[in-house]
């Protein structure tokens, strides 16, 4: 079985819940170089990859579980994928943020986002006429030299907006961590997998 996580913030809050499930890398993909690592089951590997790749792997089950953020999954679309499991982790909100009023004036809105779906389902459902610009990072920026009125990004503390003189505008999404799963792998290693969801689950109740 191959589990795929990516680095920081979801590797280091799945860790715990893994280990729950009796399951421990044996590297640390902080200092080492490797991308796949072995873990203390040797029929257990876990693939350390990009946070947007993680549904793609599990979709075409080059991984058979991963964990990944609800801003993803929404954005990748879900298909050829379960999400059986909220493991309640990696929380924030999917958010308008902007200048104070930046979304009140008439006209096309130009938004700068690396959700560009999951921003075109949204205001087509407001039906409202948005220009979306397509970003990597730094989304904060955008508003601040005239790329965009606004920006959809995460946010948590709120800090990343007010330290731009920032501030969230609308609510799209609570979002947090899912555990994921290819549709073959749940039927072929339906045990195997099955025995995972179950020992995670019970591994969020107790860190509630
Ligand atoms: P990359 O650096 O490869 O572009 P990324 O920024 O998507 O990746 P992370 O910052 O580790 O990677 O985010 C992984 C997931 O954690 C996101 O998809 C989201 O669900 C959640 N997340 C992101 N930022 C925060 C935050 N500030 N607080 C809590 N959860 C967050
Ligand atoms: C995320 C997100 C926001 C920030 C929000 O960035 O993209 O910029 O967190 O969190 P806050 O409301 O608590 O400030 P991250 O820390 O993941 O940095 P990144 O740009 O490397 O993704
Ligand atoms: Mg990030």
């Amino acid at each position: 079985m191959t589990i795929a996580l990516s680095k920081g913030r979801i590797y280091k809050d799945t860790l715990p819940l893994l280990a729950q499930a009796g399951i421990e890398p044996v590297d640390d993909p902080e200092t080492s170089r490797k991308l796949i690592l072995d873990t203390n089951h040797p029929d257990v590997k876990v693939v350390v990859i990009r946070a947007t790749d993680v549904p793609t792997y599990v979709q075409y089950g080059a991984a058979d579980v991963g964990v990944s953020g609800k801003d993803v999954l929404m954005e990748h679309g879900g298909e050829g994928i379960y999400e059986p499991l909220d493991l309640r982790i990696a929380r924030c909100r999917l958010m308008v943020a902007g200048h104070p009023g930046a979304t009140q004036r008439a006209g096309r809105l130009r938004v700068a986002t690396k959700f560009v779906n999951t921003t075109r389902r949204y205001y087509a459902e407001q039906g409202r006429q948005v220009e979306i610009i397509k970003l990597y990072g730094s989304m904060e920026l955008a508003p601040l030299v005239g790329l965009a009125d606004c920006i959809v990004d995460l946010v948590d503390t709120g800090n990343t907006l007010r330290a731009n003189g920032l501030e969230p505008l609308e609510h799209i999404a609570d979002i947090s961590s899912r555990l994921i799963v290819n549709k073959a792998s749940m039927k072929m290693k339906s045990a195997r997998v099955k025995a995972l969801i179950q020992s995670m689950d019970t591994a969020v109740s107790q860190a509630a």
